[in-house]
């Protein structure tokens, strides 16, 4: 039998920290933002999950549902802006509103830039930054409309400080960052409720590690790549000596999406095992 609370006690209703929120996460079908829909669903939250990769996304919607949530999986190329807009508008018809918004969708394609070419420089910049511009476009009237909510863009240590070898990603992460600023800024100035933050993962234990190389290699983390072994990297650079799971990443997220970081907009939280504490 549960004791009645002591006299002066506040009794806790124990409350998912999104229920009643529609979510909205780009690249789901993997890594952190599959990790992300899952702890949000466990949370409460109708999560809406995107992805060019229909059959990893589909397999995120599953574990939403195995988690106690709702939700769907739409497919999504996140630098396209008609994509976008059929999106926010599927999102609104499903759900009636949106209340936070992942752009977590990314890819790191790694070599000397002296040997990029143009074409895979745009690939990146346009999946990495115009994907957050557009995202970021196209939902922040709904996300008001809906009584206000959170943009969690998804940038990197690599927005932070330079790596050999990352020129490319480093300067879509760099931006990412800025934007994301500015962006808290024009959503303060409107009093529209709107709250917008960044995220800046470490060396991160995700399939992203195996993917995207061009080039010679350069800084540790391009070596990362060549030897696909991300923990070796991380016993080397890391402080903390390993590398950090997709759920750390998740649980920063949950923070700066729910109402506990109500009064937190235009701020960076680094997730990185000290790395760049260094
Ligand atoms: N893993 C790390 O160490 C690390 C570190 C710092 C930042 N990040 C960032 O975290 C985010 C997630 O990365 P991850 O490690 O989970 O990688 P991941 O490769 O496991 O997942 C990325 C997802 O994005 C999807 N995607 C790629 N191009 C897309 C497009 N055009 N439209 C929609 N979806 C697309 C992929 O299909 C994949 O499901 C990325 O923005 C990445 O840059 C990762």
């Amino acid at each position: 039998m549960r004791r009645p609370p002591a006299a002066g006690v506040e009794t806790v209703n124990v409350m998912g920290r999104m229920d009643g929120k529609v979510a909205l996460v780009t690249g789901a079908a993997s890594g952190i933002g599959r990790a992300t829909a899952v702890r949000f669903a466990r949370e409460g939250a109708a999560v809406v999950s995107t992805d060019i990769d229909h059959e990893g996304g589909n397999e995120t919607l599953s574990l939403v549902k195995q988690n106690g949530g709702r939700g769907i999986f739409l497919h999504h190329d996140v630098a396209s802006e008609a994509c976008w807009i059929d999106v926010i508008a599927t999102t609104h018809a499903e759900f009636g509103g949106l209340h936070a918004l992942i752009n977590n969708a990314g890819i790191a394609i790694s070599g000397d830039i002296v040997e990029r070419s143009y074409e895979s420089w745009r690939r990146e910049q346009s999946i990495n930054l115009d994907g957050v511009f557009f995202g970021v476009k196209h939902s922040i009237p709904l996300l008001a409309r809906s009584g206000g909510g959170a943009v969690v863009n998804v940038s990197s240590v690599a927005g932070l400080v330079g790596n050999a070898g990352l020129a490319g990603y480093g300067a879509s992460k760099g931006a990412v960052r800025l934007f994301t600023k500015a962006v808290a800024l024009e959503c303060a100035k409107a009093r529209n409720h709107v709250r917008v933050n960044s995220v800046h993962p470490g060396v991160i234990d995700t399939p992203i590690w195996e993917k995207g190389s061009s080039g010679r290699a350069g800084g540790w983390a391009v070596q990362a790549v060549r030897k696909a072994h991300v923990a070796v990297v991380a016993q080397l650079g890391v402080p903390v000596g390993r590398a950090g799971q997709a759920e750390d990443v998740a649980n920063g997220i949950l923070f700066l999406a729910s109402d506990e970081a109500r009064y937190i907009t235009g701020t960076e939280l680094v997730i990185d095992g000290g790395l760049t504490a260094q």
